[in-house]
């Protein structure tokens, strides 16, 4: 098989995630009317999520036959031949999506060999598409951005992600030691957003526990397309279990080390 242009897959993504991501903006306008199950403690799904994702691989499928899928609703079709897989979200931030809070989007990544090539991650009901290539850039709709240029932890918003996948102790001393260094926290519902925001110097970096790979593989390469850095997300087997996220601009890492040195 001759190799696919990365141009060709980023332009891909960027139109499926606005069609996915214009199918979720409809159900969200509704959702008091889908049917919603509970996958455990603060873990909620509905129809508007498997439905998205169904989109999401009809139209990549079609358009990258040879391509593996890893996808939070579906079983995964892994690749063994050395192929790449397309990394979906559907809907990241279900929760806010399901209560009224516009703060959830539609996140898109392609990974081969280990290494992130695609990023997008849109925000239907901003009308915002953070769309990177490795080795091209991020922009937000079309125009570049980079990471904020903070230097200590007391110059912005650090967005903080926690999940009941851990345990709380992850979290108590990561409060504890920020909120010392006199640094600010959120906690945003969509950590593929919070990525996407840090990625545009919004917020000066974002921090989880544990993540899934769907949650944050496009977020990760907008922040280093932005000119951040990121922790290796994707060693032992990140791709499947998951790992800690750590990201932000590069002169606040050292500082992000320390926040999280008992992770
Ligand atoms: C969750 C969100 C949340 C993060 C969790 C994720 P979901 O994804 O990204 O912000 O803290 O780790 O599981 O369930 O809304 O797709
Ligand atoms: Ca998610
Ligand atoms: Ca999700």
């Amino acid at each position: 098989m001759p190799e696919i242009d990365p141009a060709l897959r980023l332009a891909a993504a960027e139109a499926v995630a606005r069609e996915a991501g214009s199918l979720a903006r409809r159900y969200y306008l509704v959702r008091d009317t889908l049917e919603i199950e509970s996958k455990g403690a603060q873990d909620l799904v509905s129809q508007a999520d498997r439905e998205v994702e169904t989109l999401i691989r009809d139209r990549l499928a079609k358009l990258f036959p040879e391509d593996g899928f890893v996808g939070e609703e579906h079983a995964h079709a892994l690749k063994t031949d050395g192929g790449g897989h397309w990394v979906i979200d559907p809907i990241d931030g279900t929760w806010c999506f399901l209560n009224g809070i516009g703060s959830w989007c539609v996140s898109l990544a392609y990974e081969r060999a280990g290494k992130v090539e695609t990023g997008v991650v849109y925000d239907p009901m901003a009308d915002e598409l953070f769309a990177a290539r490795r080795g091209g850039g991020a922009v937000l709709n079309g125009v570049p951005i980079r990471v904020a240029d903070a230097t200590s932890l007391a110059d912005g918003t650090v967005s903080l992600g926690y999940s009941l996948r851990v345990p709380v102790t992850s979290m108590l001393p990561l409060f504890d030691k920020l909120l010392n260094a006199r640094g600010m926290y959120q906690r945003h519902g969509s950590g593929a957003l919070g990525l996407a925001w840090t990625a545009a110097g919004r917020l000066i970096g974002y921090l989880e526990p544990h993540m899934n790979s769907w949650d944050c593989l496009a977020g990760l390469l907008l922040v280093e397309e932005a000119g951040g850095f990121t922790n290796d997300f994707l060693e032992n087997n990140g791709l499947l279990d998951g790992n800690p996220v750590i990201a932000g601009p590069k002169a606040l890492e050292a500082e992000f080390a320390r926040l999280t040195d008992h992770w």
